[in-house]
């Protein structure tokens, strides 16, 4: 694989994070979303994922007293399974823990094996089900913690 960069995600990744949302998820967030978070939401941390120039992945979350909550998680379908996923919540992870963050949550689709394994296998436990969670399908979503018993 070419050279990765994995770097903190700055205000020009805005449409480019728009663009992979599109592909990625099927309730993507906008650009003014994503202006928002990386110009004026102070409480945000987003990781951006490069290679060649091209913005891959991404990966974020809000800080929420000590806490992160991870709000996405996105990695380009032809760069999958080559440990970006993992690259970006670690980091994210350790960018938050030296800004004060104990622990961290998530919400998941329960159908999305694939993203709750990566989860697991970096520590976070299943902590219950929000019901009917994701407006498109009214899907559950699988409640995932880490440090924090
Ligand atoms: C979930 C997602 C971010 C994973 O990104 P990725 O770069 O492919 O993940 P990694 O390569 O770092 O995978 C790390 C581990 O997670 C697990 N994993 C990831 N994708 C998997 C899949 N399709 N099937 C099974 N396990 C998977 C594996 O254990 C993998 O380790 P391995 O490749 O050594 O077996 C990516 O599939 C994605 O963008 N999906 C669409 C958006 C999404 O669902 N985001 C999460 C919302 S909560």
């Amino acid at each position: 694989m070419s050279q990765l960069i994995i770097r903190s995600a700055q205000e020009d990744d805005v449409q480019e994070m728009a663009g992979l949302d599109r592909v990625c998820f099927a309730d993507p967030w906008s650009e003014e979303s994503f202006a928002y978070e990386l110009k004026l939401n102070q409480r945000a941390f987003y990781i951006a994922a490069e290679i060649e120039g091209r913005l891959v992945g991404y990966a974020g979350l809000w800080a929420i007293l000590d806490e992160g909550h991870i709000t996405n998680v996105a990695v380009a379908p032809e760069y999958r399974r080559k440990g970006i996923g993992r690259a970006l919540v670690t980091s994210l992870m350790e960018v938050a823990e030296e800004n004060g963050l104990t622990s961290f949550t998530l919400e998941v689709r329960e159908s999305n094996l694939p993203a709750q394994k990566l989860y697991t296998e970096l520590d976070f436990k299943p902590a219950g089900i929000r019901k009917g969670y994701y407006h498109d399908n009214g899907e559950n979503a699988v409640i995932m913690w880490r440090g924090r018993e």
